[in-house]
């Protein structure tokens, strides 16, 4: 193996540099070039390559976003686009890729090793909805950055006495929601997995405010409902001073916690190993025991990955 290319594609989360840098270093260590695809598949559509050294990937640990840059790709789900990447790809004389990102890169990473690319996959999401791992790639450094915001919120709250409800990411997974709720003690987590009784809240926000609790605090995952219709619903019901925010992208933004760092150090170094030990067509995953590999096939196949039970029960006890 003489030459393999990385690109980081989708909505972008923080960790993806570290994982570049590791996939870089690694390589190079290995005798190999590394080539830089950039804005993912659409730069691999449209050649946009840079060859990587170490200098490119020096003083990137710490940087949010990704130096690959990043972009939703849609000639990418079309035949045409499809054949144009792997036309690309072989012109570059790459033996393998390495694709960083989220459901649908992955997707598109399988895509390629149905194409005859060696591929390896890397999760990549914020949503954490990703089967065969237990953490995508800057997830943690999304919970930090939405805990910051949260515990910010709850002090204007409790000086106003008021209900704030506050929109995370998560177009069909809730995890964000739920495990931030957990973290700044929120009353209520609402999430796409789950039907929620709004006059059920709103019930036990009237008997919070009558027992002297001084702030109430919902959690709302994108996928389930806008956190500006939440407020209205609560004020129309029981007239209560309800404020709101969307974190939005804040989310994916910001310095890698030490998690993600480590985490995209391992994953970039396996996937590197897998290609190097002619293992393509997985994906890396951070599993009990360890990083694994398992099949993109099996990946795709699962579909979204559920909230882990014992966080679910977790939230229940805590009166989330
Ligand atoms: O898939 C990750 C994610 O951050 C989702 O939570 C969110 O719905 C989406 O990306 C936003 O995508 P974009 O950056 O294209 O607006």
């Amino acid at each position: 193996m003489k030459r393999i290319a990385v690109l980081t594609s989708g909505g972008d989360s923080s960790g993806m540099n570290a994982c570049v840098r590791a996939v870089v270093r690694k390589a190079l260590s290995e005798n190999m070039e590394v080539v830089g695809i950039q804005k993912g598949y659409q730069g691999l559509i449209d050649r946009q390559y840079m060859i990587m050294d170490t200098r490119a990937v020096s003083g990137v640990l710490q940087k949010g976003g990704t130096i690959l840059h990043s972009a939703r790709c849609q000639a990418m789900m079309g035949e045409p686009g499809q054949k144009l990447a792997v036309e690309n790809l072989q012109g570059l004389g790459v033996d393998g890729v390495i694709v960083i990102g989220g459901e649908g890169s992955l997707k598109g990473a399988l895509t390629l090793w149905k194409r005859g690319i060696p591929t390896i996959g890397i999760p990549a999401s914020i949503d954490n909805d990703i089967a065969y791992t237990n953490m995508s790639l800057g997830v943690d450094t999304a919970l930090n950055n939405i805990i910051y915001a949260v515990d910010c919120l709850k002090d204007t709250a409790s000086s106003h006495s008021r209900a704030m409800v506050v929109e995370t990411m998560g177009r069909s997974c809730g995890y964000l929601a739920v495990v931030s709720a957990i973290a700044c003690g929120a009353e209520f987590a609402i999430v796409p997995e789950a039907p929620f009784d709004i006059d059920a809240i709103c019930e036990n926000l009237r008997s919070r405010f009558r027992e002297g609790r001084d702030n109430s605090l919902i959690m709302v995952a994108e996928g389930a409902a806008k956190a500006q219709d939440v407020a209205d619903m609560i004020k129309d019901r029981i007239g209560f001073e309800t404020r709101l925010m969307v974190l939005g992208h804040y989310q994916r933004g910001g310095s890698p916690s030490v998690f993600d760092r480590m985490l995209g150090a391992r994953f970039g170094v396996t996937a590197v190993d897998a290609l190097l030990q002619n293992k393509p067509g997985n994906m890396v995953g951070l599993l009990t025991g360890g990083i694994n590999l398992n099949s993109l096939e099996d990946v795709f196949k699962a579909g979204c990955r559920p909230i882990d039970d014992a966080v679910l029960k977790l939230a229940k006890t805590l009166g989330v």
